[in-house]
């Protein structure tokens, strides 16, 4: 199946496959031009951060798209991105908000996950999301899913929905030079606040504990250690 109505600029009309072990993969793995988009109706092998496994059956939207370029500042595709998607969802009568640094949330429960792969030597940076659209959302220990449909309390025309949010990501994408500065306050004002959680971060084989003080506008975390000092941290791996 292909949608061939997206006005686009940037990215690629979609490929849909009807099953892919991960969109991301696909991506990584073939030789796609740049703004390649690949959908998959159901994943077998779906990839959520951290290595987790990302439950992925049919219902659900599950894509990713192709940057081939060498990427300094990957932190900045997630913002696009969760600013896209928050606008769709606002256009559909849903208030979510971004829960950093790359989870879709509404009312507390997790809808939607973005999971970036950046091969910066390579040149080539895959941004995948996944979001529970029709699909009975997944069960998750600690916490709370939810999913487009129960949140409307209706099915939601799959194509339609990743048609309309490839072509509001398409415009970020476009602009995202031009409007950084704006881009990266709406992402901050979006926010479910963050501060004062307890954040667990993992740099060169270390596990480094603190207490989270403020998301930056550069992507970067303000973190209060144990010790009382405080530090600045980017690009590790956070668990929150
Ligand atoms: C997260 O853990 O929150 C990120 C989840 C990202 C899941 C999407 S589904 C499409 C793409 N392909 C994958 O294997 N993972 C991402």
């Amino acid at each position: 199946m292909r949608t061939a109505n997206c006005k686009l600029r940037i990215l690629k009309e979609p490929l849909y496959y009807r099953q892919l072990d991960s969109t991301n993969d696909f991506l990584k793995k073939f030789p796609l031009p740049n703004g390649s988009v690949v959908a998959a109706i159901k994943q077998k092998a779906g990839k959520g951060k951290h290595g987790a496994k990302w439950v992925s059956p049919p219902g659900g939207l599950w894509f990713s798209f192709l940057i081939k370029k060498k990427v300094k500042e990957p932190y900045m595709y997630i913002i696009l991105v969760s600013c896209a998607i928050i606008d769709v969802l606002k256009q559909r009568g849903i208030k979510a908000r971004i829960k950093w640094p790359n989870d879709i949330l509404v009312k507390g429960a997790k809808l939607c996950g973005v999971l970036i792969d950046n091969d910066y030597y390579g040149g080539k940076l895959v941004v995948g999301v996944g979001m529970n659209v029709n699909n009975r959302p997944p069960k998750v220990v600690g916490m709370k899913t939810t999913s487009v449909s129960a949140l409307l309390k209706r099915k939601v025309e799959l194509d339609l929905f990743l048609e309309a949010l490839l072509e509001k990501l398409d415009l970020y994408l476009s602009n995202a030079k031009l409007h950084r500065k704006a881009i990266i306050s709406k992402w901050i004002k979006n926010q479910v606040d963050v501060k004062g959680r307890e954040i667990t971060i993992r740099k060169n084989g270390k596990v480094i504990e603190g207490v989270l003080k403020t998301v930056n506008k550069d992507g970067s975390i303000l973190v209060s250690m144990k010790d009382g000092k405080e530090k600045v941290f980017k690009g590790e791996i956070f668990f929150i």
